[in-house]
């Protein structure tokens, strides 16, 4: 069963293909994110845009990349939400188009979810990817960390799965684009602030972790307000002093004191939750999704802290990509979930877990 899947949802037009749910044949990835990081973060128009540019010329190349041609796939797999309306609606009416020109079923699949089936795939002949040794067993404990999502979700099985918390206002992957912004580093802030925290003493600052009446929810604007704070204070100015000039008067060590001191701060608040979920439910496997997973000390506060050892993905598939999307079609049709009516399928730009 070979599925083709079509990602549009954020900046990134991604067409992956695989076998069997577990296989990867073609991973390509057209990322519009040079022409956001001038502005500091996604520009939406500019995104979908970008996304009707690429989705032809990322889909060849995926089918070249595998050496196949449409006879040999059997399902179309396409993102319908959570996303950006016009990104999404590139990406599915390309699939409805191609579902009816190609008489191929259509499965609509959630982005969110996506990203932890990313870690599905454990075979492949490319070259360039590192995939886990093997398949994550039920009951299974997701932790989606990007740009726009930050969820703890644990699932029984395939589908069968409970949102135990999220956060109520940034995603933490967004709280590092933010906060990157106070200190003038580069978008996307999660690598440039890693990058500037490497100089920083983490234990500079004790920025707040948010307290929040659900067990498994959390928040970062108090933190992100916090470092507003700082870093005003740490020049000798008070609230009103404004942020976008802050940028030209904080030294590098200040920056790097406190990219660090967030950068703790802000991984400890769901790690501190990963790890309370974790003794709750004791899950076989605990699987990490989404554009943060690449970050070292995320990494580094999993591995001290829980008991088991996370396999990660490759950081090409923890980033949005067309390859979780396939895969997680796949699991769609082994499980019978129906197909989707191509001729109406409509994007849900808020869709939930
Ligand atoms: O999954 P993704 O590519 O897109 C969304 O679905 O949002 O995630 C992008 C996010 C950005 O906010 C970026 O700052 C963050 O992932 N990110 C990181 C690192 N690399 C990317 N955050 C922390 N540390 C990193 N090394
Ligand atoms: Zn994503």
């Amino acid at each position: 069963m070979i599925v083709i899947g079509i990602e549009t949802s954020c900046d990134e037009t991604s067409v992956g293909i695989v076998r069997d749910g577990i296989d990867l044949l073609a991973c390509k990835t057209a990322s519009s994110m040079d022409i956001h990081a001038q502005y500091g973060g996604v520009v939406p128009e500019l995104a979908a845009r970008e996304h009707i540019q690429a989705i032809t010329p990322t889909l060849e190349a995926a089918f070249t990349q595998a050496n196949l041609t449409w006879k040999d796939i059997d399902a179309i797999s396409v993102t319908y939400g959570a996303g950006l309306g016009g990104s999404l609606l590139v990406g599915v009416m390309t699939a409805r188009t191609l579902a009816i020109t190609q008489h191929k079923p259509l499965y609509a699949v959630n982005h969110v979810e996506g990203h932890i089936y990313a870690n599905f795939l454990t075979k492949t002949g490319l070259e360039g990817f590192i995939l886990p040794q093997k398949q994550p067993e039920f009951p299974l404990l997701g932790l989606i960390v990007s740009g726009g999502h930050s969820q703890l979700v644990i699932w029984r099985d395939h589908f069968e799965y409970t949102l135990l918390g999220q956060t109520h206002d940034d995603a933490i992957g967004e709280a590092f684009d933010k906060v990157a912004k106070i200190l003038g580093l580069p978008y996307p802030g999660g690598p440039s602030i890693a990058k500037q925290a490497e100089a920083g003493d983490p234990y500079a600052y004790n920025f707040p972790k948010a307290k929040l009446q659900a067990k498994y929810d959390y928040s970062y604007s108090g933190v992100k307000t916090a470092v507003l704070r700082a870093a005003q204070k740490v020049i000798g100015k008070d609230h009103t002093f404004p942020s976008f000039e802050l940028q030209h008067h904080l030294s590098d060590m200040q920056k790097a004191d406190i990219a660090a001191s967030f950068q703790r701060i802000a991984v400890e608040t769901v790690v501190d939750k990963t790890i309370q979920a974790f003794e709750e439910f004791q899950p076989r496997s605990v699987v990490i999704g989404g554009g943060v997973a690449a970050s070292q000390e995320l990494r580094k506060q999993l591995a001290e802290r829980l008991p088991v050892d996370i396999e990660y993905t490759d950081p090409k598939l923890c980033t949005d990509n067309g390859a979780m999307i396939a895969t997680l079609g796949f699991f769609h049709i082994q499980k019978g979930r129906p197909a989707a009516d191509p001729y109406s399928l409509d994007i849900k730009p808020n869709l939930s877990m």
